[in-house]
């Protein structure tokens, strides 16, 4: 069973905003609400201190990788030095293929945002 966790008030999630709740990163990629866990794959990063691309993609605040928030996989791989090592990137494309970040569900009641 899961705990609902409040995120806050709905006006502080506008389009490009990423906040923590509990496990999850909360945010609004191009007025879509989305709730990813946390940890980045790569090196376990805070994710709520991540910033959406033009793209929607949820960018690691470390070296990059980026997420697609409706699948959690990560689509681009460390950037960085880490961009220099051969297969990196494809093989965290790959293990979040199969253990992608874990989603969380975001409702909305009386102007306030939850997460479970
Ligand atoms: S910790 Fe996220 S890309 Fe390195």
């Amino acid at each position: 069973m899961s705990k609902e966790l409040e995120v806050g008030p709905t006006a502080s999630l506008s389009p490009g905003t990423v906040l923590g709740a509990g496990r999850y990163a909360v945010g609004n990629a191009n007025d879509e609400l989305f709730a990813v866990t946390r940890r980045c794959r790569h090196l376990y990063a805070d994710l709520a201190d991540g910033t959406i691309d033009v793209d929607g993609c949820l960018t690691c605040p470390w070296h990059g990788a980026k997420y697609e928030v409706q699948t959690g996989r990560m689509v681009r791989g460390p950037q960085g030095i880490f961009a220099k090592i051969p297969g990196l990137g494809f093989a965290f494309k790959t293990l979040t293929r199969v253990l992608p970040l874990g989603r969380g569900r975001v409702t909305e009641r009386d102007d306030t945002l939850y997460v479970e």
